[in-house]
């Protein structure tokens, strides 16, 4: 039924009212016509709509009828209108109430359905991390060493080219800087001295000894960058362990027995070591340290027959650079080279953990592929 047909926009009179039957009749019209429409009503902004429309102070059908219907009635009618009224109006708040009532207690049944916890379900598993190869690796070189006396020191990763190159005995137009051309930082003018990122991590000798007086003997794990093109074994940042012990009496005999010691420790007991004579301009003399090729057993054979591809049929892998400090080192700091001596070396970590873990690409390491590194856990 539509509200005009409902008439209470128009006073009881113009809708022919005069007796109190058809007032009964109206109201009768008015509560049908309310409880068809309170059917459809369950969510609340329904609810509030609905509310409004019936309860609304100034243009609720309950106001509009007291305006319309009750106000403008003769003397005789009031009566019945008003006793009407007064049912109508109880009959709908109490509806509408309970109405509101029950939404509110559906919504609190859902919130507790959404809240309730079931115990018997599985947890949630999170998955534990693992270190990367690279920190796994210097960890098993720390132990090594510190095993044997070395105590573990790190240094700044960017360097002045004091430290980094001239009191490694390497003067500002010698030829190695070529190899070691690296990353300058753009400092503004007038800074004091320029920096660079360290491209070995020797540049630790000086500043452990300027700092200790011998013994001295330290390893120094840690990042190095070089202007280096990358394929599957260069890397512009890649990581060192730089490995330092000075005192009264330090032979020759001490460092290679120590590099033995360290390379079968690492590689396992079958692995033999050798040194060629090398150069760098901080040890005298230099060697290369080399260990048998751990891929076909020294033979140069590989288990197939043909030629070993990883040593290339020569039996041995070149390892990492080392040597006797060089004297003139000494004079930088403060050491009296007729008194002290000592080996230093330097290792290149990601080399030592690709040929132990036999990976043929340097990138996998920064890449951080989780399928790569879950191999690794
Ligand atoms: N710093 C050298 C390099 O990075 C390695 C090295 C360290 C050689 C210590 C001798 C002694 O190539």
């Amino acid at each position: 039924m539509q509200s005009t047909e409902l008439g209470f926009e128009k006073p009881l009179a113009a809708l022919g009212v005069t007796q109190a039957e058809q007032i009964t009749a109206r109201f009768a019209g008015l509560r049908a016509h309310f409880d068809g429409q309170f059917q459809t009503v369950h969510a609340e902004s329904e609810w509030k709509l609905f509310r409004d429309r019936w309860l609304g102070r100034k243009s609720g059908v309950l106001a509009l009828v007291t305006d319309n219907w009750l106000r403008p009635s003769t003397p005789e009618l009031k009566r019945a209108v008003g006793a009407a009224l007064n049912d109508l109006r109880s009959y709908v708040e109490s509806q509408i109430e309970s109405r509101r009532l029950a939404i509110e207690s559906g919504a609190d049944q859902s919130a507790l359905a959404h809240e309730h916890v079931d115990l018997s379900l599985p947890g949630v598993t999170r998955p534990i991390g693992s270190h990367h190869l690279i920190r796994q690796v210097f960890q098993e070189i720390e132990d090594i060493f510190v095993s044997i006396g070395f105590s573990v020191v790190e240094g700044p990763e960017i360097e002045t080219p004091y430290y980094n190159f001239e009191a490694l005995n390497i003067p500002e137009f010698h030829p190695v800087r070529d190899d070691m051309d690296t990353f300058y930082l753009d400092l503004p003018k007038g800074a004091p001295t320029p920096l660079l990122l360290r491209t070995h991590t020797s540049p630790m000798q000086i500043r452990t000894m300027e700092k200790r007086k011998p013994p001295v003997r330290v390893i120094v794990p840690g990042k190095v960058y070089r202007r280096d093109n990358p394929d599957a074994t260069h890397s512009f940042i890649f990581h060192q362990v730089e490995g330092l012990a000075v005192d009264a009496d330090i032979t020759f005999c001490d460092f290679t027995g120590t590099i033995e010691y360290f390379v079968k420790q690492f590689f396992g007991p079958g692995v033999k070591t050798r040194f060629r004579p090398s150069y760098f301009p901080f040890t005298e003399p230099s060697v290369e340290f080399d260990v048998s090729c751990i891929f076909c057993g020294g033979s140069g054979t590989a288990a197939s027959g043909g030629t070993c591809s990883k040593c290339k049929g020569a039996g041995w892998i070149e390892l990492f650079g080392a040597g006797m400090v060089d004297p003139a080192v000494y004079g930088f700091v403060n050491y009296d080279p007729k008194k002290v001596s000592g080996f230093a070396f330097g290792m290149g970590i990601d080399r030592l953990a690709m040929l132990k873990y036999q990976i043929d690409d340097i990138q996998v390491f920064f890449q951080n592929d989780v399928r790569f590194l879950r191999q690794f856990p």
